[in-house]
């Protein structure tokens, strides 16, 4: 039977270094108090105009592609995951197909929206085409551009400090061992908390949903027909244009899905936690991984952190810290690694895998 591996990996990290001090000189905050509730010690922002979600993200496809030994014309299926595209529309993967110089190969691209979780959802798909036989070199990819739409106020301190900018990709390869590539897979959403970590407008909802969950915003729409929802003046000076994130909320139900997820794709393959060479969690905050950590029981060294120099790069999340992880040799042949994730939606899951 076959399974998929990830032949090749990359990553691309933006040359701008920001930290907790450089964000204390323009808001209320201090670098006692983000590495005290996050870890984070510094995040890199990318360049206003030269990095965007599809070029990070080539830049670090290519990397990828290079490792699996193959060339880019190879790549017969694109899949990009992230919360803050090149455009509304169209999605950042054919823009990145383009920027790699194989739009004339015209082979597919699909957008993943999942946020944090996208990378997970991402490699999950992916899995099913190499199974199937459908496609035989997947580029996946996760890049994130936060920097352009964040608050950078004492009034958005609680997200702003959060987010960092990069890339990830990966590219995904079919080999006939059962006993190497991904072994199991879960996927979860509850949308009931849709609104506790989001970002709402610009967007088509006319306020429908907080209407009927009882929210009462003012989004500042007028009764014309023909005046735009999309994004009105009332946005743009209530400060309506930036994510918004109960954080609290967030933690308490993200320490219960985590551990939920990694221990369900172990069962799945008959695994325990402390076989784990590796787990390599969606960089949300520090704390958040030292408490899956401690629930599953797991030792120091069997998880893998890099948010104190990334921040949180949301879908490049996993696959910067999973590139990082086997660059410094702690992901080897044979070893057993699990990705997980949590985040926007809710949505949350996990990948089990023979490296
Ligand atoms: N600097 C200084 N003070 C701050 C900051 C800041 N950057 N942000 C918030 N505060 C203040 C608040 O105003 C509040 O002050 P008050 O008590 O006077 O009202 C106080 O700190 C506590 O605020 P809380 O929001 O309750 O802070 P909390 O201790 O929960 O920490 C945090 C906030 C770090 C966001 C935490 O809730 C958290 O980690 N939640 C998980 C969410 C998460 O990780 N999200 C990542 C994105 S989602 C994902 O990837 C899963």
């Amino acid at each position: 039977m076959k399974r998929s591996i990830i032949a090749g990996i990359g990553k691309y990290i933006p040359e701008h270094v920001e930290t907790n001090d450089d964000l204390s000189q323009i808001m209320d905050t201090s670098d006692a108090w983000i590495q005290e509730r996050t870890g984070i010690k510094e995040r890199h922002f990318a360049d206003k105009h030269k990095d965007t979600p599809a070029s990070m993200g080539a830049k670090a496809a290519e990397i990828a592609i290079e490792r699996a030994g193959i060339s880019k014309e190879d790549v017969d299926f694109i899949i990009f995951a992230t919360l803050s595209p090149d455009y509304y529309f169209p999605g950042s993967g054919v823009l990145m197909q383009r920027e790699l110089g194989i739009a004339h190969t015209e082979i597919g691209a699909l957008d993943v929206r999942t946020q944090c979780t996208g990378f997970i959802y991402g490699l999950t798909v992916a899995d099913q085409f190499i199974r199937t036989g459908m496609y035989k070199n997947i580029l996946l990819v996760g890049a994130e551009k936060h920097s352009m739409g964040l608050d950078f106020t004492t009034r958005g301190r609680n997200v702003s400090v959060i987010f960092g900018d990069g890339a990830g990709a990966v590219v995904l390869q079919p080999v006939e061992d059962e006993n190497r590539g991904i072994l199991a897979s879960a996927l979860h959403s509850d949308g009931t908390h849709a609104e506790i970590l989001a970002m709402v407008n610009p967007g088509s909802h006319g306020g429908y949903h907080h209407e009927k969950l009882g929210l009462e915003v003012d989004f500042g729409f007028s009764e014309s027909r023909y005046d735009p929802i999309f994004v009105t003046r009332k946005m743009l000076d209530a400060a309506q244009l930036f994510p918004y994130m109960d954080g609290p909320t967030v933690f308490k139900i993200a320490v219960q899905k985590f551990p939920a997820a990694i221990l369900e794709v172990l069962e799945k393959a008959g695994k325990k936690p402390a076989e784990l060479d590796l787990l390599v969690p969606h960089q949300a905050n520090l704390r958040i991984s030292q408490f899956v950590a401690k629930r599953l029981g797991l030792k120091e060294d069997q998880v893998y952190n890099n948010i104190q120099r990334y921040g949180n790069t949301t879908a490049a999340s996993i696959p910067i810290a999973l590139c990082e992880a086997w660059e410094e040799g702690r992901v080897k042949e044979g070893d057993l690694v699990c990705l997980a994730a949590f985040g926007s939606g809710f949505t949350w899951g996990a990948n089990l895998m023979r490296w």
